[in-house]
């Protein structure tokens, strides 16, 4: 065998380095660290006990077939639990448009694997989820992004891109949006820029990949409709939404779904097949008993107040130890796990992260969102998984840190 075992990676893989946080995460198993880095639900707002009582049940009376295979487009309970949920968000869905997914990071990686070939465009964010950037840089595509405003992703950039690609006769595969609460920026796209999105999507022809995970978790202002159901409206089908139980529920569940046009299903289902077969039927029952009986949406009132006082725990933090001279502006969350800071252009939040560790504190350098040319002045700060009472002094030693970078 050669020496150099890279010489055997298929093309699209080399060079490929995974998810590129993921990295960094292993300075968090420290436990003198407090982490603002991972976009972690808290363990506070797990239903634990009603978990127990339906995991005793499940294998008192279901082992058999719960150690089993089971259907690759997931259970017919969860299924119709799915189709129900998302009918209180004004979605209709049939059978044939939902696949039960191991998690929307296998959702976003199912669909960029079905459309797109290496060197194609696909159109996102500035910044993005760093973990879209990891499924579809598989394919090997190119990206163009536009940049977050106060009220969503620049629109007016993507119909830009949209044009110059017209031009030269591409037709980018797919837009790639998070529009609420967007990891990593906390950002909302607003209403009218989701219609706006719409009308490019039916201009062009180009479908819109919505993924959208913090959705339920929305703990101030006012709710606004997916560009799923508003594309519903319209009568049209220029969506695949993206989502998960991991926010809402637990992320150890690894289950969500995807939605769309259903041939679109169809192909994702056999791409899911060829990868991990089925979704496991344990965690499957544990999501639609959480949708059935676990009293799904009392839980999330409780988990909204939950996020809610550390968001605001978070921002008056914020405010006391970033003053306006040290020049750090940031987002302001309506709901979600993350807040998105934009220090002086001359600090590099990498070089921030190692000081900020030695500190005791850990956040996400901006520049792990940025599928390309990124911004190294910016960070992610997620305020969802420490206790309530280190908020403060974790932002604290991050200022303490930035003012010295500053000096
Ligand atoms: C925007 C976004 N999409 C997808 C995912 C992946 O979630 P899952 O745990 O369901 O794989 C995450 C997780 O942080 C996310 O923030």
């Amino acid at each position: 065998m050669p020496q150099d075992w890279t010489s055997l990676f298929a093309q699209n893989m080399v060079g490929y380095e995974g998810y590129n946080i993921g990295k960094l995460f292993k300075h968090l198993s420290n436990p003198d660290i407090i982490s603002l880095a991972a976009g972690l639900p808290s363990p506070d707002t797990f239903p634990t006990g009603q978990m127990q009582s339906v995991t005793n049940r499940l294998l008192q009376e279901d082992v058999d077939s719960i150690m089993q295979y089971v259907l690759i487009g997931g259970e017919p309970g969860l299924r119709q639990a799915v189709i129900e949920l998302l009918r209180t968000e004004d979605i209709d869905i049939g059978e044939e448009n939902l696949l039960i997914t191991t998690s929307a990071q296998q959702g976003l990686d199912v669909v960029s694997r079905m459309l797109c070939n290496s060197g194609e465009v696909i159109i996102l964010e500035r910044p993005t989820f760093a973990g879209a950037i990891c499924a579809f840089e598989m394919q090997k595509p190119i990206y163009a992004g536009a940049p977050m405003q106060e009220d969503g992703a620049d629109i007016g950039r993507m119909r830009d891109i949209l044009e110059s690609y017209a031009k030269i006769n591409v037709k980018p595969k797919f837009i790639y949006v998070v529009p609420d609460f967007q990891n990593p920026s906390g950002i909302t796209m607003s209403l009218e820029k989701r219609q706006a999105l719409l009308d490019l999507s039916y201009e062009y022809g180009v479908l819109i990949v919505e993924d959208s995970p913090y959705r339920w978790l929305r703990f101030s202002g006012q709710n606004i409709p997916s560009i799923y159901s508003l594309d519903q409206e319209r009568g049209g089908n220029h969506v695949v939404g993206i989502y998960t139980f991991s926010k809402f529920f637990c992320p150890g569940m690894r289950v969500g779904f995807n939605i769309g046009p259903a041939p679109l299903i169809e192909m994702m289902t056999n791409i899911k097949e060829g990868s991990t077969l089925c979704t496991p039927k344990y965690n499957q029952d544990m999501c639609t008993a959480f949708l059935t009986e676990m009293g799904w949406q009392e839980h999330l009132d409780r988990a909204r107040v939950y996020y809610r006082e550390k968001a605001d725990i978070f921002l008056k933090a914020m405010e006391r130890h970033f003053p306006p001279q040290t020049g750090v502006s940031w987002t302001k969350p309506e709901g979600g796990m993350f807040a998105w800071a934009m220090a002086p252009k001359e600090i590099d939040t990498m070089e921030l992260f190692h000081k900020a560790i030695e500190r005791g504190v850990a956040f996400v350098p901006g520049e792990a969102f940025y599928a390309e040319n990124p911004e190294r002045n910016t960070m992610r700060i997620s305020f969802s998984f420490p206790p309530k009472n280190q908020l403060d002094e974790a932002v604290g030693r991050l200022a303490d840190c930035l003012k010295e970078m500053l000096d």
